[in-house]
Formats: C-alpha cells, sequence, structure tokens
C-alpha cells in the first residue's frame, strides 16, 4: 500500500502517471496512451529509435515504463529466435492492457511490475533498454538513467524519449498568463519536468557514446472543450490547473484569464497548442 495521500476524484496531477493505479479512473491515463500512439511525432519518433537499436535475433530488450506495450509487442519478433523482452511498468493497469496486446499479437513478451530506480535485473544483462516519456514522472532522472545503463552489457543501445514541459506553447492573446501556467506546471514537477531537453546531457553524464537526437514537435489545432475532457492525448486543463493553485505554484487570476481565452480560442476554430519532444540514442562504451 501507498504512504501517498489519497487522490481526489477526477484525474490528480501529483499522482500523474507516477501512481496511474492510484487515480480514481486509471483508464482515462490507459487511454492516453492510445490516443499518443496514433501523434506523427511519437511515430517518428519510435521509427528512429528502431533505426538506432538495430535489434537483432538473440538480442535482449528491456522497456521501462512499456505502458500499454505497443513497443514492447512490435519489437518483439525483431529478437526471435533467441531473444527476449522484458516489459516493466509501476502500474497494473497499464500492465493489464499490454498482456493482452501480447496474446492477441502472439508475441512473447514478460510483462511485470518494477521499478525504474531498481530494475532487479543483473548488471550488464541486456544488450538494449529503452524508456518511453517514463523519465519525466521518475523525480530522480539521472538515478534512473544510471539503472538502465548499469543493465546494459558493454557495446549495448539505448534509447530515451522524452516530453520537455518548457516547451509547452499555447496561442492565447495574453503571453504572460500563457506562461505563467508552462511555469506552474514545470515548477509542480521539479526537474523531471526537463527530462526530454536533459536526455542528451544525461546520457554524456553516463559516459555513453554514440549519441543521437531526434525532436519532434506535437502540434494540436483542434479541441471542442463542449465535448472532449481534453485535447487528445493531453490532461483536462480545466481540471488540472486548479490542482497547480492549491500548490502554491499558479496565480488564480492567471489561471481564470488562461482558461477563458483557451476555452474562447477553441470555440472560435483558432485552437493551437504544442510540446516537443526528444529521442536519443547511444551506446555503452
Ligand atoms: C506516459 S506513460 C508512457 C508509456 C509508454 N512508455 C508509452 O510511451 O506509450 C508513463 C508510464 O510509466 C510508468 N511509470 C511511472 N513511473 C514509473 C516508475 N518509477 N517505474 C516504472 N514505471 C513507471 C507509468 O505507469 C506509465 O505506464
Amino acid at each position: 500500500m501507498s504512504n501517498d495521500p489519497p487522490v481526489p476524484d477526477g484525474l490528480s496531477l501529483e499522482a500523474g502517471f507516477e501512481r496511474v493505479d492510484d487515480q480514481s479512473d486509471p483508464s482515462f491515463l490507459v487511454n492516453t496512451m492510445d490516443q499518443t500512439a496514433r501523434w506523427p511525432s511519437i511515430i517518428a519518433m519510435r521509427a528512429f529509435e528502431a533505426e538506432q537499436l538495430a535489434l537483432g535475433p538473440g538480442d535482449a530488450l528491456l522497456d521501462l515504463g512499456c505502458g500499454r506495450g505497443e513497443v514492447a509487442c512490435a519489437l518483439a519478433p525483431r529478437v526471435q529466435p533467441g531473444g527476449r523482452v522484458v516489459g516493466i511498468d509501476a502500474s497494473e493497469a497499464m500492465l493489464a492492457d499490454a498482456r493482452a496486446r501480447a496474446d492477441a499479437a502472439g508475441v512473447e513478451v514478460t510483462f511485470r511490475i518494477g521499478d525504474g530506480l531498481d530494475l532487479g535485473e543483473p548488471d550488464a544483462s541486456f544488450d538494449a533498454v529503452r524508456a518511453e516519456r517514463v523519465l519525466q514522472w521518475i523525480p530522480d532522472t539521472d538515478a534512473a538513467v544510471a539503472e538502465l545503463v548499469r543493465i546494459l552489457r558493454p557495446g549495448g543501445r539505448i534509447s530515451l524519449i522524452d516530453t520537455d514541459w518548457r516547451t509547452l506553447a499555447v496561442d492565447i492573446p495574453d503571453l504572460d498568463a500563457a506562461m505563467a501556467v508552462v511555469r506552474a506546471l514545470v515548477r509542480d514537477r521539479g526537474t523531471a519536468a526537463a527530462a526530454g531537453g536533459r536526455l542528451v546531457n544525461l546520457c554524456r553524464d553516463t559516459g555513453l557514446t554514440d549519441i543521437t537526437v531526434e525532436p519532434t514537435t506535437h502540434a494540436w489545432t483542434a479541441w471542442d472543450p463542449d465535448t472532449e475532457p481534453a485535447p487528445s492525448g493531453f490532461f483536462p486543463l480545466d481540471g488540472i490547473l486548479p490542482q497547480l493553485i492549491d500548490a502554491g505554484d499558479l496565480d488564480p487570476d492567471h489561471c481564470a484569464t488562461f482558461l477563458d481565452q483557451v476555452h474562447a480560442a477553441a470555440r472560435e476554430g483558432a485552437f493551437f497548442m504544442s510540446l516537443t519532444m526528444f529521442a536519443v540514442a547511444a551506446r555503452k562504451p
């Protein structure tokens, strides 16, 4: 049992993807992953990653924060015959979906509960490791990368994909309100919020070599706030911003202005929001 406070109804920003199973409705976040898997930016970064990992028969791959297991299942045939894929996640709700996906696809993947800070795998036991959009939910990002590198064999490949919340751009007339929301989101989540833009230096700091980076941006151009709880694949803005006020990270006036203007823009067919993510691949010397 977790000692964290109980989460309120609706999506809790504090629990976020860090404690999916503690959300009042974990299926909201599970379904969010389904929506983001269709973003062209995610498809492009996963294609870049598959090329960089260059998996072949006999390889062992670990997927940290595997979520619904799309990538683990897609890559599993590449390591056969003789290889193995392990998907680790902190959420049973995510893993249930991942196991069903593997069964339906007829691929062999070991999906298990685990923690990015203690993977429970021997040193140098994997040829490749990947972590997509999970480091931003692990407060000690540096320790999580070091743990991935620990289980990677010398010469093995690592792929890290993450969002940088400093890049969230929302086109509303009041720039101060828009930037106040970004600052509040980043302040609330701490260093992990900048995980995407830190990946290259995290790889350098861990002594990795052959570092390559592929930035991609997802752009939203439409949202109907009267019928959709959130822009597709995003958090419900109306639900999470008041939590930033409660946490002391967002001024109530900025929040009210932001919500008024973003709703008005969306209703007038003038919604625009973008978020940049980075895919970084490297090798353990
Ligand atoms: C945003 S989702 C990304 C899922 C998947 N990698 C993808 O890109 O579709 C983040 C995932 O990381 C998991 N997670 C969060 N903190 C974790 C931790 N400390 N250890 C392992 N998994 C964690 C969550 O349960 C969730 O499934």
